[in-house]
């Protein structure tokens, strides 16, 4: 008892239709190129829609064998390539169902009883989504042990640290390593906030109006993994902000990303040379020899356009829809996948040219003695020891500074006559403060960057980050 092949979705919702779409219209329409990745969902939903009507007395039980018999080897089909999407059956959802009717009959055209193909993508994208987030933060946690593993290996490894680009205060590697491990906690919590957010399941709100069957919403919720069902019918096939909330984290990320791909850049030219790329990143110049291209890190920064883009892109073809769905909702899913992937890409090329770089202490404390980098130092000595106001302090600084410069020599090298003649208050003692690893060492405050509070900080996001007690996203669910 099986069905016939339909050929065009007009055979599943055109009987007042007299012709055929237009060539044209069947390439604006159809999404069934990109929505087949939701394959998977739109099975689990109808699995989940067939029982719940069978157990609600609305289609039989004989009937729902057959659709879930159906649909699981039509699951296999797909699995295994043998399974051909028909544009002319415009998406993912239709195909499927014209697929089971073509397999089991009858029984197939009872499935979309108490349901439209508005809160059913709505659902399935839902699904796609949570388990974007559950993918993307695992990503980023093991960029965060792999930072947490090269930052502690860098404790005290001394760096210049920087405002405006220019030799600030000296830093430990560890340090700054470890600001990247908080910005990737906190995109960790907006994609863990968004996934919280966006677990209401729509189904059961039909077109948009909910429907006269008696359907069990809270048992499709349950069986599909989500918190709950979705308050209001028209919200739930209206709303695709929990699109935007995963491609806002997904920029933020994305930009956190391209920051730490640009230091990359940065500090792989031979001008800094605080670290080597691992050649497997890199590339070389078919006309110039000697080059060592950072090619990797430099899509990872570019990457970041698309993602904010797709961001952009989405806010726009929401923001002047009206209430409930229009076709123009189709247009969220192309960017949002993308979206996934580049940053799925880019957080597990961050980690891996992260994990075989070989950063240069040598360079890099070389490079935190330029620039008179401890004249801060200078000045609290003359606070802490001699009680000198601060302003005041920093004025001598200053004038120290400048005397070195004139010398072209470090601070910590100026002889001991010039040391007083910039200050009687000076003496030989201040020479213990300018070195860069005092300089380093002396900056004790909590979240500071002296080698023992790095070094706490990292046993702390390792307890924060990767411990148990993080609040993981269930994958899958
Ligand atoms: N492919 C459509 C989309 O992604 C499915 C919903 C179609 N609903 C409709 N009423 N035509 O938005």
């Amino acid at each position: 008892m099986t069905g016939a092949r339909t050929r065009s979705a007009r055979e599943l919702w055109g009987g007042h239709f007299a012709s055929d779409p237009a060539p044209l219209m069947e390439r604006i329409n159809a999404s069934v190129g990109f929505d087949k990745r939701l394959w998977a969902e739109d099975i689990r939903g109808s699995i989940a829609h067939a029982r719940m009507l069978a157990a609600r007395g609305v289609i039989t039980e004989a009937d729902r064998d057959a659709i879930v018999r159906g649909l699981e080897e039509i699951a296999r089909e797909i699995e295994e390539g043998r399974f051909v999407f028909d544009p002319a059956l415009e998406d993912v959802h239709l195909n499927i169902e014209a697929r089971l009717i073509e397999r089991i009959g009858e029984p197939g055209r009872r499935l979309h009883t108490a349901r439209s193909r508005n809160d059913q993508v709505a659902t399935d994208l839902r699904l796609w989504v949570k388990a974007a987030c559950a993918r993307v933060d695992a990503s980023l946690r093991e960029l965060q042990r792999v930072l947490l593993d090269r930052a502690e290996e860098h404790a005290a490894t001394v760096m210049p640290g920087f405002t405006h680009l220019q030799a600030a205060q000296p830093v430990t590697l560890g340090h700054h390593l470890l600001a990247y491990v908080e910005m990737f906690g906190r995109d960790r919590s907006r994609f863990s906030d968004a996934h919280a957010r966006m677990d209401e399941c729509p189904l059961g709100a039909a077109a948009l109006a909910g429907t006269s069957f008696p359907v069990d919403r809270e048992a499709t919720a349950r069986e599909l993994g989500f918190a709950r069902p979705m308050a209001n019918s028209i919200d739930a096939v209206s709303d695709r902000d929990f699109v935007l909330d995963y491609l806002a984290a997904a920029a933020i990320c994305a930009v956190h990303l391209s920051r730490l791909a640009e230091e990359l850049v940065l500090w792989s030219t031979p001008q800094f040379g605080f670290v080597r790329l691992p050649e497997t990143f890199t590339s070389g110049s078919s006309i110039m020899p000697q080059k060592r291209n950072p090619d990797a890190a430099e899509l990872v920064r570019g990457k970041s356009g698309r993602v904010i883009g797709h961001l952009v892109a989405l806010l726009v073809v929401l923001k002047g829809l009206p209430l409930a769905y229009s076709k123009d909702m189709q247009e969220d899913k192309e960017g949002l996948f993308d979206a996934a992937d580049t940053l799925e890409l880019c957080a597990a090329v961050a980690a891996a040219m992260l994990a075989e770089a070989r950063f240069d202490p040598a360079r890099m404390r070389a490079a935190a003695e330029l620039g008179h980098p401890t004249a801060t130092d200078l000045a609290d000595w003359l606070v802490r020891v001699k009680g000198v106001p601060f302003r005041e302090a920093h004025g001598i600084a200053a004038r120290a500074v400048r005397r070195a410069e004139e010398l072209g020599c470090a601070l910590e090298e100026l002889p001991d006559r010039e040391l007083l003649a910039l200050d009687a208050r000076i003496d030989a003692r201040v020479r213990e403060v300018l070195g860069v690893e005092r300089s380093v060492a002396s900056r004790t405050s909590s979240g500071g960057t002296a080698p023992v509070r790095v070094r706490e900080a990292i046993a702390a996001a390792r307890r924060r980050f990767l411990g148990e007690a993080q609040p993981a996203i269930e994958a899958g669910g």
